[in-house]
């Protein structure tokens, strides 16, 4: 019986990879870590909290007690982060505190338990700013623009280092901007249904010119499945989703499908440090494991947009807070204990 730890499982990113695994192995058993912060949301993990292969511990990846956690794991997929570029730039104390120590804490935990993989699930933007052409690959320079990326491309560097002094099994992944059900609505593409479902101005920084390369997170789960399974040690793997679009056009796009006026595009100040544009070569990917994104852009968007119009509670309640109250009601005895091996 393979047991995976999954930190940040309650996020967007870690909450569809958990019903993702729960999915595809039967016989997995699973043990999400998450701090719940604003981000985390027991609700992304409303129906797998009642499976018993699922083990939910609320804990900081910044807390000794990882070690205990992460006894009896076999394999460690880490999400858990500080995510929002905009934050970061309020202020780094957090993202430095969870993204670094708290990534070469939970490395640690792995290492002193023998896991016998471990994911450190990283971003395309530890690479900084793309010009017109050209794509990243793995090896090039990290040159981080924010502090949110600067902590990302840190904690890739400790991971690593712990490979190379240490003989640490672990593999990291770059992978660009995802989208899809549960995605926190602070991020662009859920922002932007959000505000339209309310015919809310839409909030374009600068001239809305700046490219992203899009992924479907499915596609995103399923290339962390293939590298966790196949992927070599020591490795750094991008996933990119092969699919550039400026941000006007995406938010264009959406309030088509919602068959609401772009008068709702509302142009405002250019966040600082702002990435021109992101695009991932994943040939590495393709070449050594035969993964592709699978999803097209465009019925990927259409059916996320569906998906938020029809959580329309999940969103309200995400961006009202109320999700805070609906944890204690519900799951705050459950959450509080470690897994019993
Ligand atoms: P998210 O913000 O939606 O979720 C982050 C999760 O981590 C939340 O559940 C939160 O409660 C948890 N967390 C935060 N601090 C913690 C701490 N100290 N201890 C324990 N748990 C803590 O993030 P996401 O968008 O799902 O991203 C997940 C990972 O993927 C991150 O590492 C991010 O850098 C990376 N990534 C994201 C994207 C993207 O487009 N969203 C793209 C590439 C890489
Ligand atoms: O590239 C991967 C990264 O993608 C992840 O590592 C990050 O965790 C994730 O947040 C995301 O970072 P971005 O900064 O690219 O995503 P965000 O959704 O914040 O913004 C996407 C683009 O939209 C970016 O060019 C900024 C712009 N934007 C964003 C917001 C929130 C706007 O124009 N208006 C907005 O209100």
């Amino acid at each position: 019986m393979t047991r995976v730890l999954v930190t940040g499982g309650a996020g967007f990113i870690g909450s569809n990879f958990v019903h993702y695994l729960l999915e595809k192995y039967p016989d997995y058993r699973i043990v999400v870590v998450d701090k719940l912060t604003y981000a985390g949301n027991l609700k992304n993990l409303e129906n797998a909290l009642q499976n018993p292969r699922l083990q939910f511990v609320r804990l900081d990846i910044c807390d000794p007690a990882v070690t205990e956690a992460a006894q009896g794991c076999d394999l460690a997929v880490h999400f858990a982060a500080e995510t929002h570029v905009d934050r970061s730039i309020e202020d780094a104390a957090a993202f430095t505190r969870t993204n670094v120590e708290g990534t070469w804490r939970i490395a640690e935990a792995c290492r002193a338990n023998r896991l016998r993989r471990f994911l450190q699930v990283s971003t395309d933007e530890v690479y900084g700013s793309l010009g017109p052409a050209g794509k990243f690959t793995e090896t090039s320079p990290l040159n981080p623009s924010s502090p949110y990326a600067a902590t990302k491309a840190a904690a890739d560097l400790m991971v690593l280092s712990l490979v190379r002094t240490h003989g640490f099994p672990a593999i990291v992944t770059r992978c660009s901007n995802n989208y899809g059900p549960y995605q926190f609505p602070e991020k662009f593409i859920p922002l932007i249904i959000a505000q339209a479902l309310d015919n809310q101005p839409l909030p374009l920084y600068g001239d809305g010119l700046n490219v992203r390369d899009w992924i479907h997170v499915s596609d995103h789960c399923r290339a962390l499945d293939l590298i966790l399974h196949y992927g070599r040690d020591a490795e750094i793997y991008n996933i990119g989703g092969d699919c550039e679009r400026r941000n006007i056009d995406v938010a264009r796009a959406i309030l088509r499908s919602m068959g609401k006026p772009e008068s709702l595009i509302q142009f405002v100040s250019d966040r600082p440090c702002h990435d021109r544009r992101y695009a991932l070569d994943s040939s590495k990917l393709a070449n050594e494991l035969g993964w592709r994104p699978l999803e097209n852009f465009e019925a990927g968007l259409t059916a996320t947009l569906r998906w938020y119009q029809q959580h329309s509670a999940w969103l309200d309640q995400t961006r009202s807070g109320e999700y805070r109250d609906y944890f204690e009601r519900n799951y705050l005895r459950r959450a509080a204990t470690l897994p019993a091996h």
